[in-house]
């Protein structure tokens, strides 16, 4: 796939014991995607290709056994030099699956809990073969190397996300002297603004001078404790615990899979990754891509494809069946009141991000279905206050959003707290 720029691959990793060109530091993933491989895997139960969707860490489509450990995923894991990466739940290879005959076999759908059942001797053989197909990966090669022993953090606000929300809400927390704790799943902050479709007015993706901020570490989960909650974060190298008063959650939303056939293939792929690969790593996702959905955010990132060399087609189209065998080759869509179908080597996804509300939910905040955007959002006043005391919520988390509202969401999060905490 198209480079953007003229930086050499400057290192090899090892793809089923082929060499492949990659640049050192950028997600392996993207590397393997310029080298024109899109079948990354292999699903556990019909075997159907997998390829990279989201380019965020948030779909499991990119897992791959990298090192001799299983399921990483290797959107978010950089290149070095001498990786070795092998593709997962296929025999002999992901690209030529034997196993990949239960899809054709079972085109109407395979119910192993019932295959055979009640029938002697069949029933446990099915129930064994089953056991050894569902699983996903195989045991690592060797025990991992220990770990630094995990940090403890008090603090009064943690801030999770540094998108647009999270930098406005660090942004108000840093000039009223409310000591908080920015994190950062990614290495640079930044959000959408930095990987996003580009959006007219949006807010700077700069920190706050003197921002205290921990890139590269990702929120797993809110605990409960004797006194309240406290978020469990990990770098690659070490567990932390951080035991807040307050907590402004900030961060955002995952891509959404519309529904269409064969929407699985290898090559169809969420907008935002498609603008991700653009902007942070210089790579056109395809030569053709089929930018459909969403028309607003279609535009968008049809005229980011435009900009950078590629042809956009089936713009706004809503997508109906994606065609091809081992990855994407065409899409048939509803356009203008009619049936067409668009060749092309990648299909961009638009749709509104789906809010990551697990950690507000952990936290006690009500989280309620959105007919309207057809997504599960986080409850809050206008200002942010959820249901849960202490903890707000901004931007994307609420609903599909800007990223001009989100920061302005983020800041109205922070001016609730800051007026809370003055009366508490
Ligand atoms: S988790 Fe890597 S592409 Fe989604």
């Amino acid at each position: 796939m198209p480079r953007l720029d003229s930086a050499p691959s400057d290192i090899s990793v090892e793809l089923d014991g082929q060499l492949v060109p990659a640049r050192k530091g950028e997600p392996v993933a993207v590397s393997l995607w310029a080298a024109d491989e899109k079948v990354f895997s292999r699903s556990i139960k019909y075997h159907r290709p997998r390829g990279p969707f989201c380019m965020t860490g948030a779909c499991a489509q990119c897992l791959m056994r990298v090192n001799g450990v299983p399921n990483i995923a290797t959107c978010c894991t950089p290149a070095e030099p001498g990786m070795r990466l092998e593709r997962q739940n296929a025999f002999p290879s992901a690209k030529l699956d034997l196993f990949g005959l239960t899809d054709w076999l079972f085109p109407r759908g395979l119910n192993h809990h019932e295959m055979f059942a009640g029938v002697p001797i069949a029933e446990q053989v099915m129930a064994k073969v089953a056991r050894q197909l569902a699983g996903l990966g195989k045991l690592p090669d060797k025990e991992p190397p220990p770990r630094l022993p995990a940090e403890h953090v008090q603090i009064d606000t943690v801030v999770v996300g540094a998108g647009a929300s999270g930098l406005g809400a660090a942004e108000v927390l840093k000039q009223a002297g409310v000591p908080h704790l920015l994190l950062e799943r990614e290495d640079e902050a930044g959000g959408r603004l930095i990987f996003g479709p580009p959006e007219e007015h949006s807010p700077s993706p700069a920190l706050p001078n003197g921002e205290a901020i921990r890139l590269g570490t990702t929120a797993l989960g809110v605990l409960e404790e004797p006194n309240g909650h406290f978020l469990a974060a990990s770098t690659r190298e070490q567990l932390l615990t951080i035991h807040p008063k307050r907590f402004v959650l900030c961060n955002g939303g995952h891509p959404q899979l519309i529904p269409f056939e064969n929407n699985d293939l290898p090559g169809v792929i969420a907008a935002r990754a498609v603008s991700r690969m653009i902007r942070r790593h210089r790579l056109l996702a395809g030569k053709r891509i089929a930018v459909v959905g969403e028309p607003i955010e279609a535009r968008a990132v049809a005229a980011l494809v435009r900009v950078a060399g590629g042809e956009p087609v089936a713009i706004g189209g809503k997508p109906l069946r994606a065609h091809g065998v081992s990855d994407v080759s065409s899409i048939t869509v509803l356009l203008e009141g009619k049936e067409q179908k668009f060749d092309c080597d990648a299909v961009a996804l638009c749709a509104p991000a789906a809010p990551s509300f697990e950690l507000a939910r952990q936290c006690g905040a009500r989280v309620d279905w959105n007919p309207e955007a057809q997504v599960f959002c986080v409850q809050a006043d206008g200002d942010g206050r959820t249901q849960a005391k202490g903890v707000y919520a901004a931007g994307e988390l609420l609903g599909p959003m800007s990223s001009v509202e989100a920061h302005e969401s983020g800041k109205r999060a922070a001016k609730a707290l800051i007026a809370d905490r003055g009366t508490a």
